[in-house]
């Protein structure tokens, strides 16, 4: 028998202890022996629970589950910095396997739990981390593991995907639809971790540690939320024949990893744009598999239970057989952070000028001489005193475009730059 203690019992963990419940004699079978959830960390014991479960399991002391000799196996589902990572990390020292859903502390401090968990010849898991029930770790790590991955794209974020679809669909505002999804579930408990792509880029991060057996410090990954976002932009993405995402992308360069996250324009019939709701996709391209598109649920209790228990599958196969993780080190590398002011792209930008003649030539002028040049100009319906102008450029490296929007600053008919959103042609 592996007992288990899970750390935490909320959207994903009512979800786990559901599937464990579920399918405790399928789950035998596939291990060789049983599971047993031995004891149940939560904040506030007293809590009203949306399952049956017998109280004893439950404690708000984490000594019952780390300092268990019984506990083979540790579960971490409380998600956040502190107290998770000095759990995991004692649950490791004290010699047990784990499983975790947590991205920033993979993000984070994936090397050290790593190292940890190879000098006590144990296991730490976290398929669940990265797009909610989709494989995506497991597959990157042997399916694909005879080719060189040279990109991804991906819509790893389920929140603000649902809140992009509400927006684009119904024209919903931001707030309503953030708030629908945390009544969902989707969202982290602080959601500014999903709007403002932190969470998507701790994804990205793993995905591309793991891709290119590289360290990715966190840090220098270049992030953009949908905060600023407006459904003009969702409209004028629609009319130009693009949908906006918020995109996480990372790519391997000799000038190291181009790795980012931020909202982007995608052509309307690339299959990217067709992923809606809280569904997420990873679209990789590999030099022998080529391009290959995984799509399912990115967040949500059952889903990402899914990812959860199958990792809690094969802890339990290793634990039970005696087994190790033969997979290895998945930090060999610091092939470095490309800057992004050196990155190319084309922009979609969006400004309020005064209705005056020769506006047009003032912005095309600063432009020009920074080497910006421009693909299309769009001027909307007029609103005097003060009218939108929508321009689109042609690919330039990130730094020329920042040096044309600071000189703007300079041109007195500019009123505002609304938005600047990268144009991915993907
Ligand atoms: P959640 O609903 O907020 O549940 C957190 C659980 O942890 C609750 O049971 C809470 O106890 C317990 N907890 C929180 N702080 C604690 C502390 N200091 N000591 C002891 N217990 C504590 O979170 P969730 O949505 O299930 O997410 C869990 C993890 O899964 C996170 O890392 C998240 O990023 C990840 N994840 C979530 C989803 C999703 O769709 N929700 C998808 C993929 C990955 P009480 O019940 O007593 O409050
Ligand atoms: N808050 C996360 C999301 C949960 O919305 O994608 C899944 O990691």
């Amino acid at each position: 028998m592996i007992k288990i203690g899970l750390l935490g019992l909320g959207t994903v963990g009512t979800g786990v202890y559901s599937i464990l419940e579920r399918h405790s004699e399928n789950l035998k079978s596939k291990i060789g022996t049983g599971l047993q959830i031995e004891k149940i960390l939560v904040r506030d014991i007293e809590k009203q629970r949306d399952i049956d479960i017998d109280g004893t399991l439950l404690t708000e002391k984490v000594e019952d589950v780390l300092e268990n000799p019984e506990i083979d196996l540790v579960v971490e589902l409380i998600g956040g910095e502190e107290p998770a990572y000095q759990y995991i990390l004692q649950a490791l020292k004290n010699g047990k396997s784990v499983v975790t859903a947590n991205k920033l502390l993979i993000a984070k401090y994936g090397p050290e739990l790593m190292k940890m968990a190879a000098e006590k010849g144990v296991s730490i898991y976290f398929e669940a981390s990265v797009a909610g029930g989709i494989p995506i770790i497991r597959p990157l790590r042997e399916s694909f593991a005879a080719n060189k991955i040279e990109r991804i794209f991906g819509i790893l974020n389920g929140t603000t995907n649902y809140i992009l679809t509400r927006m684009t669909k119904e024209g919903q505002e931001l707030d309503i639809a953030l708030k629908e999804a945390q009544r969902l579930g989707y969202a982290e408990s602080d959601p500014s971790s999903d709007i403002s792509g932190a969470d998507a880029a701790y994804k990205i991060a793993i995905l591309s540690s793991i891709a290119y057996e590289t360290v990715i410090d966190i840090e220098d990954v270049h992030i953009e939320g949908i905060e600023n976002i407006e459904i003009e932009d969702i409209e004028i993405a629609r009319e130009l024949g693009y949908v906006i995402k918020l995109l996480a992308i990372s790519k391997f360069t000799s000038k190291g990893v181009d790795i980012r996250v931020h909202p982007a324009f995608i052509p309307v019939n690339h299959p990217l744009a067709s992923v809606h709701d809280a569904y997420n996709a990873i679209y990789l391209h590999g030099d022998s598999v080529g391009d290959v598109m995984l799509y399912g649920q990115g967040a949500g209790r059952f889903p990402t239970a899914s990812a959860v228990v199958a990792d809690i599958i094969q802890a339990g196969k290793e634990i039970y057989h005696g087994s190790p993780d033969i997979n290895g080190n998945i930090y060999k590398n610091n092939h470095g952070i490309m800057d992004i002011s050196q990155v190319e792209n084309s922009f979609y930008l969006r400004l309020q000028v005064k209705d005056k003649p020769g506006v047009l030539a003032k912005i095309a002028e600063v432009l020009g001489r920074n080497q910006v040049s421009l693909a299309s100009v769009i001027q909307k319906h007029r609103q005097n005193p003060v009218v939108p102008i929508v321009l689109v450029t042609h690919q330039v490296k990130e730094e020329y475009l920042q040096k044309s929007i600071a000189e703007f600053k300079n041109i007195e008919e500019i009123v505002a730059v609304k938005n600047i959103i990268r144009v991915e042609e993907l």
